[in-house]
């Protein structure tokens, strides 16, 4: 099937790629000459997992091109999935601008039936407001367009093994003849009976629900689950509070709360918090929509609160060792919002940073995915090429995000090269007893 995709960000790369590598013909496009050239010369603007390789391969293959020509890429193709950027406004609404650009560009270079999908996160109804578009700028009378909704819920780091091993797959559609393409697109997934290209961590072949439903339910389900498990992470950070001043371990509670499967343990990982360009945007909108429809989701705002109450947690610890921040060392181990990817977004290293520098703390850092992106926005602080020599002269090491690598680090060598051995271990990583056997003042989160 000939497919494009819309907008070429962190889930239009990967929904194209991954859509080429099942068998379709696929373009991607994007207003953003410089990025399509990049692609065009088989390099990725951004770090994901095997992308790079798939991108090459499905290129070489014929079966995915890239494009800045938005009225080619219509006009070439049966289904448009709508990935373009969904940024919050000032007031936490999503700005939907770039959605209603696309429909209108749609409606224009549209001469046969179209399926319209948006992938992009949206508030409930956005479908409707598409269909209205297309619709209202269509200008040839005798043209069909379907829309429907297919909510992407694919994870940065893992997101080419989340595309093609997907939990589920949502398709909200308006009627049988919509259900039928996706159904159609999604078949090598739901049966899984491409070869998987990545072959590392993949499920054993099993057949992957695909559910069916309205597109203002679809719609929700993205929101819904996106919020649901940003409760769940804040319930656990409020619980690793009470821990704390209790004397308990929360990755104990956690333990035991999750082997309840009504709970399941995923999630309750106690630390500096949820970041990232999803969580805190798609809980904003959530609160703000539900507002507009008359209806207080207060369990949210609770939820955000607890969340950005988590930088005051992490500095707070490092008061109360260091006591005065001015002139003190302080290294940071892991800049991006989580292993595995260089998006700084919404990362709390960014926020706690920023926060010691206000209080005139000298910044050493290390991140082995995100360092150039965060010179964009911090230019000022020491980078470092590894994690020995953050901890030279410190006097104060923190752990933002769980690298893998920095769990084997050697800690007797860390201890002798640092001016103070504390540790303010913000994702419960160490092995708390040993650092503290090793001489380490440790602090962890909710232990
Ligand atoms: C999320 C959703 O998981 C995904 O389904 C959706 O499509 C996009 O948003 P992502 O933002 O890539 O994906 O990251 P995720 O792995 O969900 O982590 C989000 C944030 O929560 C990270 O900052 C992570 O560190 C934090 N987190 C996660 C915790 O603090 N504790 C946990 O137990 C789990």
């Amino acid at each position: 099937m000939n497919l494009c995709v819309i907008g070429t960000g962190h889930v239009g790369l990967v929904v194209g790629t991954c859509l080429a590598e099942i068998g379709h013909k696929v373009v991607c496009q994007d207003v953003n000459e410089r990025k399509i050239g990049i692609l065009k010369e088989g390099e990725i603007p951004i770090y994901e997992p095997y992308l790079k390789n798939l991108v090459r391969e499905n290129a070489k293959e014929g079966r995915l091109n890239f494009t800045i020509d938005t009225g080619v890429a219509i006009t070439q193709s049966d289904v448009i999935f709508i990935c373009v950027g969904t940024s919050p406004l000032e007031n936490g609404e999503t700005d939907l601008s770039a959605v209603e650009k696309v429909s209108r560009q749609i409606a224009k270079f549209a001469t046969t039936y179209k399926l319209v999908v948006e992938k992009s996160t949206v508030p409930v109804q956005t479908g409707e407001q598409i269909k209205r578009t297309l619709d209202k700028y269509n200008t040839h009378s005798h043209m069909e367009f379907d829309v429907a909704s297919n909510p992407e819920f694919l994870r940065e780091g893992s997101a080419i093994q989340d595309f093609l091993h997907p939990d589920r797959i949502v398709v909200g559609v308006e009627n049988s003849r919509a259900e039928k393409i996706l159904r159609e697109i999604y078949l090598p997934i739901t049966n899984q009976s491409f070869d998987c290209p990545i072959h590392i961590n993949c499920p054993r072949s099993q057949t992957v629900p695909l559910l069916v439903c309205d597109i203002k339910s679809a719609e929700l389900i993205k929101h819904a689950s996106n919020s649901f498990l940003a409760t769940k992470i804040s319930f656990i950070n409020a619980v690793a509070d009470i821990c704390e001043r209790a004397g308990a371990d929360v990755t104990k509670v956690a333990d035991g709360m999750g082997l309840d499967p009504r709970i399941g343990r995923s999630f309750l990982n106690a630390g500096i918090g949820f970041g990232g360009f999803c969580f805190p945007k798609d809980l904003q909108a959530f609160v703000k929509f539900a507002q507009k429809l008359g209806c207080e989701f207060s369990l949210l705002k609770e939820v955000e609160k607890i969340n950005e109450n988590r930088i005051d947690v992490i500095l707070n610890k490092i008061k109360q060792e260091l006591w005065v921040i001015k002139q003190k060392t302080i290294g940071i181990l892991g800049l991006s919002f989580k292993p595995n990817t260089d998006d700084i977004r919404f990362a709390p290293s960014v926020k706690i940073i920023h926060e010691l520098q206000k209080e005139g703390a000298n910044i050493k850092a290390y991140d082995p995915k995100a360092m150039d992106k965060v010179k964009e926005v911090i230019p000022d602080m020491t980078y470092c090429n590894g994690p020995y020599e953050v901890a030279t002269d410190s006097d104060a090491l923190v752990i933002v995000t769980e690298y893998e690598e920095f769990k084997s680090l050697d800690f007797l060598k860390i201890k002798s090269l640092m001016r103070h051995p504390l540790i303010i271990d913000g994702r419960n990583l160490c092995d708390k007893e040993k650092l503290i056997q090793f001489g380490f003042k440790y602090y962890g989160i909710g232990r």
